[in-house]
């Protein structure tokens, strides 16, 4: 592989008959590739639940055609009874992960469509429906591409980033959010070193982000989560880039557990640390990390999930939150497409992106 294709990947996209969303199944990188064809509710459904497909982006991708292809299967239907069964699809996918806003808004933003076309034939609301959620992948590709070039406002060559979880293409589309900086510059002759943190326990980093990264030809250590403080102490890190789930109206932002603690060692060593983030990201619906809802996930993924052997007595309790909350004062810069916001995020944001329409 090289840059383009890595940066190219398919990893959503509506099939050419419509009827099926095909994936990359990326709980099996980087040992297998296989694609999936997902057309009944709970392979869909389960999709997302178990992180065939995942980074915020792409789940918000993924619902938007998710709910389209359901929708086609109640087209017989006059537009009272399609929406009842349209609510629940939405309602269904919705319910799979709580925690990154882009699932909710980007069935929302779907629903809006059904409902502005309540006077058409519900053949034609499928249309809108195809043409709305293909329009969120496009403007997922534009904000990516723009995020990376304001990341590179941030960079210099032969810059140590530390990574956590995985926010590259395969989280998003083409460049990525936290990643796409690295592929930019590489694309334009740059050269970087990221250490990967493995990101318990579901291996994000060492499973995908070394993936993106190895294959793109841009040079990338794989760490241990509790490696970070090590390499930072060394003077290996120059910057930290992360991507993000839901970032509040004051800049507290939810992303991958353990991220909270990249932040907190990167200020202690006084190293920069960058959440990258898509409008589609923010939800000014959140004053603060308080209000956002953190996903807990089973105690096999601790315990049992890529271990020979379960690696505790099976009557130990885990507490396994999927995400943490970083405090927005932990936060040098907020990179999104339309600019790089600082503190005060409330005011940065807001400025931005209006304070509620983004
Ligand atoms: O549980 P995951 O793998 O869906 O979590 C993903 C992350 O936390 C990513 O950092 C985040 O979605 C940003 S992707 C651009």
């Amino acid at each position: 592989m090289n840059i383009r294709s890595v940066t190219h990947i398919d990893n959503v996209r509506l099939s050419d008959s419509g009827d099926a969303v095909v994936i990359i199944d990326q709980s099996l990188l980087p040992n297998e590739t296989v694609y999936l064809n997902l057309k009944e509710p709970e392979e869909l459904y389960d999709a997302i639940h178990e992180l065939r497909v995942r980074g915020a982006p792409a789940i918000g991708i993924f619902a938007a055609y998710a709910v389209y292809v359901l929708a086609r299967r109640h087209a017989a239907l006059d537009y009272d009874s399609f929406y009842v069964n349209f609510a629940q699809d939405r309602d269904y996918l919705d319910s799979s992960r709580p925690t990154a806003v882009n699932l909710h808004a980007m069935l929302t933003r779907m629903d809006g469509v059904v409902r502005a076309g309540r006077e058409k034939p519900v053949p034609e609301i499928l249309e809108c429906l195809r043409d709305e959620a293909i329009a969120i992948h496009r403007e997922d590709m534009d904000m990516c591409r723009a995020i990376s070039e304001y990341g590179l406002e941030l960079v210099k060559d032969g810059f140590g980033v530390l990574t956590h979880c995985n926010a590259g293409p395969l989280a998003t589309s083409r460049y990525g959010t936290g990643l796409g900086t690295l592929f930019l510059g590489a694309e334009r002759g740059m050269t970087f070193h990221a250490y990967c943190d493995e990101t318990r326990p579901l291996l994000q980093g060492a499973r995908l982000t070394t993936y993106e990264l190895q294959k793109a030809g841009i040079d990338c250590t794989l760490i241990c989560d509790n490696m970070a403080s090590f390499v930072m102490r060394e003077g290996r890190i120059d910057a930290c880039f992360v991507g993000c789930d839901r970032v509040a109206a004051n800049g507290d932002t939810a992303n991958k557990i353990g991220t909270s603690g990249v932040a907190i060692l990167a200020k202690h060593y006084g190293i920069p640390f960058y959440v990258f983030c898509p409008s589609s990201t923010i939800d000014f619906g959140c004053k603060t990390g308080a209000d956002i809802k953190i996903e807990l996930r089973a105690p096999e993924e601790i315990k049992e999930k890529f271990f020979i052997q379960p690696t505790a007595l099976p009557e130990v309790k885990c507490l396994n939150p999927a995400f943490d909350v970083t405090d927005a004062e932990l936060i040098t810069a907020i990179v999104t497409e339309k600019g790089i916001c600082r503190a005060p995020y409330t005011e940065s944001l807001a400025a931005l992106f209006g304070g509620g329409e983004a």
